[in-house]
């Protein structure tokens, strides 16, 4: 393969002496084939024209999770990522990850987004909840999403946690939904319970940006809308993300549109609803008022029909596999 001139545009972060960071943007020139790593291109960029171009790496085989980097506007693992493919007219664009801190150069603080995931109990525990029996489906679900290697590429990209510090985010819930699904924790019911607080599974605002860039296909958002239907079979509905749900649940089945006109009240109660008076206000203005009797759509009975089976058969919806069974 013939190799070709491409532009890396790094952004280059140093800390100061106030305790602050100086940004700016330095652009380096290399040569390399187009199934050549960025990891790689990165090392060359060190080795023969900065040795002060800081970055993580180790394992070079997308195992370890530690090169994740912003790559032409997404967070991917650079050692497995193909210079041809994220070059645009020969121009690589470089950064550190989104949503944490940065240290160096392309190099961040890891500890916030670790602390998330120590907090979700990242370890089997006994309880009454725990049963010997394991199915190859529950394995199947165990399985999936321990293929996540903490890497951080799903938090980096998540809109939720660019607005809120304290969200809980994708990987840390995938992982909680790892042993909510092992058949042998004992304590699934307490585990639901703490996801269910604030800036856990109802934060999401299922943007699916963590499906998109995770490099190891987890799905992370889909573990967490499982974490959602096991919350509310649970009755664990006094959230107003449960309760936007249900609503949608309800309306969806009983006529196959939103009633918008009574949803934010069935979703934020009055109270909340009257903080949002300047936005329905502001969308009464722009002749966005929705009816209040909203109508039956064509087809509405298929649509129950559709219902019925689902509710029937709730870990098929889940796992999409036959030996689907209750637990
Ligand atoms: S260096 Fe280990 S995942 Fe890239």
């Amino acid at each position: 393969m013939t190799t070709q001139e491409y532009t890396f545009r790094i952004q280059r972060n140093t800390p100061d002496e106030k305790g602050g960071m100086t940004s700016r943007w330095q652009e380096f020139k290399i040569s390399a084939e187009p199934g050549t790593t960025i990891l790689t291109c990165l090392e060359e960029i060190k080795r023969k024209q900065d040795g002060t171009l800081t970055f993580r790496q180790s394992c070079r085989s997308a195992i370890c999770g530690s090169c994740a980097i912003r790559i032409g506007g997404r967070t991917r693992l650079a050692c497995k990522t193909h210079v041809g493919k994220v070059a645009k007219d020969g121009l690589v664009e470089i950064g550190p990850q989104n949503n944490q801190p940065v240290l160096k150069d392309l190099a961040i603080d890891i500890s916030n987004f670790f602390q998330k995931v120590r907090s979700i109990t990242p370890y089997l525990q006994q309880g009454s909840e725990s049963a010997t029996k394991v199915t190859s489906t529950a394995y199947d679900q165990v399985n999936h999403v321990t293929q996540c290697i903490l890497c951080g590429c799903c938090y980096s990209d998540c809109t939720m946690a660019e607005v809120s510090k304290e969200f809980i985010g994708p990987a840390a819930l995938a992982k909680a939904f790892r042993f909510v699904s092992d058949p042998r924790e004992g304590k699934k019911s307490d585990r639901l319970n703490q996801l269910s607080e604030p800036h856990g599974i109802w934060s999401c605002s299922r943007c699916t940006m963590c499906v998109e860039v995770c490099p190891k296909e987890v799905a992370p958002m889909e573990a967490i809308v499982k974490l959602r239907t096991r919350g509310v079979a649970k009755g664990l509905t006094d959230s107003a993300g449960a309760r936007h749900a249900l609503a949608f649940h309800g309306d969806i089945q009983k006529s196959g549109s939103l009633n918008e006109f009574t949803l934010m009240f069935r979703t934020l109660g009055f109270l909340g609803s009257l903080m949002e008076t300047d936005m329905a206000i502001h969308l009464a203005k722009k002749g966005k008022v929705p009816s209040p009797f909203p109508h039956a759509v064509d087809g509405v009975e298929e649509l129950r029909r559709m219902y019925q089976h689902l509710e029937q058969n709730p870990l098929e919806v889940e796992t999409k596999a036959k030996e689907a069974v209750p637990e």
